[in-house]
């Protein structure tokens, strides 16, 4: 033993026999904690009403709601119902709602043409609710997977999601989606180059003021299940996403995809499933500056909603506990389906 660790040890004993404060000095992290006020005045992350963004499904019909069985408390819309909602979620203070559509068989086929449709069921969505509702966001999802008989996000050939001929119908999608009044496009597919193209073509079509939202790194992940079952893929989706989604092994790859996006004229960016992929929210964050949102998927829901059926957790907490764990990641908003529920406890100043 050399001198100086003959100090340190009979320094720590005489501390320990002694007093604790010599040991922890100014460095006692639990004074900030010890009263409710201090823990008030020191929290350093908040969740508020304006940080969520709240994804909704709509049906064909009229005054329909159907409930979703993998999907505990959250029910698919006609257009009315979505009406109603959407202003209940205004009052809330929600700032957007994204809007799902799932559609009936004979629209979906093997290029996803009814995403081409001026009035399709998503567009007449946004008319209604911008008509009745204007003050709430709306923000459209800009995909292939509600209009395609095989339940992927872009045109099948020859067993290949094929990236360019996609990518044309994606961007003229985009545009009708803007002529309905979406505030905000927000494509979901992961092909190549979809940014720029988009930007063009709203451009073009004189919607400059059109923010587009990139789904930037959209992980091959296990947590979509329930949303598949929610717009009607499940029983359609041959194979997987792989060769388009992002290696849930890859971040470095991540960063770079949205780094294009970026490029392209993206406005903010997205990652998609959220608490998986935190390290992704925060190295977007410091990486680009832009808006960042997570999407907190129908798996994680559900999954909440599952454990607090079965008492294992306090499901009302670990919601909470999770939309908070987003904003500490550098995130500004969370898309999330517990949205009308977190803004009633907010609103409660329950948390
Ligand atoms: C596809 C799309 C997905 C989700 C929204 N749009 C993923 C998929 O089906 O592959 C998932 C949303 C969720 O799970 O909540 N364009």
């Amino acid at each position: 033993m050399t001198s100086r660790d003959k100090s340190t040890a009979a320094g720590l004993k005489t501390a320990a026999a002694s007093d604790v404060d010599a040991i922890t000095g100014h460095r006692r992290m639990r004074r900030t904690r010890v009263a409710d006020w201090s823990r008030r005045l020191t929290r350093e992350t908040r969740l508020t009403v304006d940080d969520l963004i709240w994804p909704i499904f709509i049906i064909p019909g009229v005054n329909v709601t159907e409930p979703i069985a993998a999907m505990p408390g959250v029910s698919r819309m006609s257009v009315d119902r979505a009406v109603e909602a959407a202003r209940m979620a205004a009052d809330l203070g929600i700032p957007a709602l994204a809007t799902f559509p799932n559609v009936e068989m004979e629209h979906r086929d093997q290029t996803g043409s009814y995403a081409l449709e001026p009035d399709n069921l998503i567009n007449q969505a946004t008319r209604a609710i911008k008509q009745a509702v204007p003050d709430i966001g709306v923000i459209t999802d800009v995909a292939l997977d509600p209009f395609t008989d095989h339940g992927h996000d872009g045109i099948l050939r020859d067993g290949e999601i094929v990236n360019d001929e996609t990518v044309r119908v994606l961007a003229a999608a985009a545009v009708h989606q803007a002529d309905a009044g979406a505030d905000i496009i927000a494509p979901s597919d992961m092909m190549d180059g979809r940014i720029g193209a988009i930007r063009q073509a709203l451009d073009a079509a004189g919607h400059h003021s059109v923010s587009i939202m990139s789904y930037a790194t959209k992980f091959a992940s296990a947590l979509y299940g329930p949303y598949r079952e929610a717009i009607g893929t499940s029983g359609l989706l041959k194979g997987d996403k792989r060769t388009y989604y992002l290696d849930p092994a890859n971040a470095t790859e991540a960063i770079r995809d949205a780094g294009l996006d970026v490029e392209e004229g993206a406005d903010m960016l997205m990652v998609k499933p959220g608490l998986c992929y935190l390290d992704i929210c925060r190295a977007l964050k410091d990486s680009y500056g832009l808006p960042v949102f997570a999407y907190q998927v129908s798996g994680e829901y559900s999954m909440i909603k599952a454990g607090d059926a079965a008492g294992y957790i306090d499901g009302e907490k670990v919601m909470m506990e999770k939309l908070l764990a987003f904003k500490r990641a550098g995130c500004d908003g969370i898309l999330t389906y517990f949205a009308p529920e977190a803004a009633r406890l907010i609103a409660k100043g329950a948390v």
